[in-house]
């Protein structure tokens, strides 16, 4: 038996005891899922209301619901106290309602410390497990409600890639699709690898054929997920590069726009660049975390570049793709940062000039290797974060509007909540605009004539 036909098994068995349930109290039963974190942990979530919809419960967006679901991120401290907020006012509502089930996975639970806090303090979380799990979770949630028991299934790590998992996608016409999972980097201050495990590439067949099938079912738009999209492949039993992968995807009918997330700066190859300058699909876009723009941090962050390498990629890319929009990470504050090291930070984005950055405070991650190491001053921090989302600001308002006036192809994407009558869609390079005409435009690519910059996102008017 496969490990996706064990599932298959304990989804049939779920759906019996969720057909009864809902017989007895004369209405559906409904879950909830709430996401924290990267665009991983949205996909996996996708993959777990998959799961829920499979074994016959209905979706909800209200915490208020018969199961709910935190899948949690780690990456920063803020991220585990707005969980433990959240779970917090859940608990309140679980006393009225105690035949609610609440489940905690992702991120936050492979960090020992954080599973043990839940397992002594929130009795009344009634299921754990990880990332590596994710896909047993038909099987963990019918054991709870079989046995009442709760149930803690965290694995340390895995080599397993389970395929065929049930999905249902937050959107019909767009669509992210892993291609490689875990982190082998150990950049210093983070603590990914230590809970997503070793890097692991999927087999080219096996996201061809998940990209047809999306394809199939009126997907224009794929996102390709990794953590450092740019190794991928190299530890296949027939090795190949992340470049001829998409040369493979681009062969794709009906998939019209191709994203990734993220690209690690020390692997960005020729190749890639070459691939994306020639593409008539992928996007015009990249994100390209910076981290820092000074040498010294960058080597103690464990990055592989530096300063001037970055600079050189930059320049590479810009001349070989010059309607590229770059953006980037950059972290305040790691162990040790001076007033010079964070001046060649302000450097790199006064010559780059991003499109936008998400700029971090550092956040100390027990376990890290910069954990160790002396921290800056909070108030040093505070005034060098400002300091930089000035720039990072003025910077994103003046490049941002650079095609004004140009006529540009546009993915419409929604119905504009605010303004009755209004569309919002995304151009090539990512950035938004919002143009009048009727939702029936959705998931279409139209043409748009750009009017107006807003910084962020433009005014537009639909062509022809
Ligand atoms: N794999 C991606 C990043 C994943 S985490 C990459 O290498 O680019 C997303 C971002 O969170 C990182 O780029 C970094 O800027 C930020 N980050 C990670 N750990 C952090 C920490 N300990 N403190 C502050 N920011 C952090
Ligand atoms: Fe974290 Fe670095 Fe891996 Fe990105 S590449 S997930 S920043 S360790
Ligand atoms: Fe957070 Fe995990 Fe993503 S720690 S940023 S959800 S990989």
């Amino acid at each position: 038996m496969t490990e996706s036909d064990r599932q298959k098994f304990y989804t049939d068995q779920l759906r019996a005891l969720v057909s009864e349930k809902e017989t007895a109290l004369g209405r559906r039963l409904t879950f909830c899922v709430v996401t924290f974190g990267c665009q991983m942990n949205a996909r996996d979530s996708e993959k777990l209301t998959g799961i829920l919809t499979e074994a016959g419960y209905k979706e909800t967006d209200s915490e208020q619901a018969d199961f709910v679901l935190y899948n949690t991120c780690t990456v920063r401290e803020n991220a585990n106290e707005r969980l433990y907020g959240r779970l917090g006012h859940l608990n309140h509502y679980k006393k009225s309602h105690p035949e609610t089930v609440i489940a905690v996975c992702g991120c936050m639970m492979q960090e020992p410390a954080e599973v043990e806090n839940v397992r002594n303090k929130l009795t009344f979380v009634d299921i754990v497990f990880g990332t590596h799990n994710i896909f047993k979770l038909a099987e963990l949630l019918y054991t709870h409600l079989s046995t009442g028991e709760r149930v803690f299934d965290v694995w340390e790590d895995t080599d397993l890639i389970v395929e065929d998992l049930p999905s249902k996608r937050k959107y019909s016409f767009k669509s992210g699709v892993n291609i490689m999972f875990g982190c082998n980097n150990f950049c210093s201050y983070c603590i990914v690898p230590y809970v997503r495990g070793r890097e692991r590439s999927r087999k080219p067949e096996d996201i061809i054929s998940e990209i047809k099938a999306l394809a199939d079912d009126g997907v224009v738009e794929i996102m390709l997920l990794g953590q450092n999209v740019n190794s991928y492949g190299k530890n296949l039993g027939h090795p190949i590069t992340f470049a001829q992968l998409m040369k493979q995807i681009e062969e794709i009918d009906g998939i019209k726009r191709i994203r990734f997330m993220t690209s690690h700066p020390k692997d960005l190859s020729d190749e890639l660049i070459e691939t994306m300058a020639e593409s008539k699909k992928i996007c015009r876009h990249l994100h390209l975390p910076l981290q820092s723009g000074s040498s010294r941090v960058l080597k103690a962050m464990n990055r592989h570049y530096t300063k001037e390498q970055y600079l050189d990629l930059v320049d590479r890319i810009k001349t070989a793709i010059p309607d590229i929009s770059l953006t980037t990470d950059i972290i305040v504050g790691f162990p040790g940062e001076t007033e010079e090291d964070f001046e060649e930070t302000l450097d790199v984005v006064k010559k780059i000039r991003f499109d936008n950055a998400f700029t971090f405070i550092y956040s100390k991650r027990d376990g890290t290797a910069a954990a160790k190491l002396p921290q800056v001053p909070e108030d040093v921090i505070k005034d060098r974060f400002n300091r930089l989302l000035s720039l990072v600001q003025k910077n994103t308002s003046e490049v941002c509007g650079r095609d004004i006036g140009k006529v540009v192809e546009v993915l419409t994407e929604e119905a504009d909540s605010r303004v009755e009558g209004m569309l919002t869609g995304r151009l090539s390079n990512n950035i938004m605009v919002h143009f009048e005409g009727d939702s029936s435009l959705i998931s279409r690519i139209v043409k748009v004539r750009l009017l107006e910059s807003k910084g962020f996102y433009y005014y537009g008017r639909l062509e022809e």
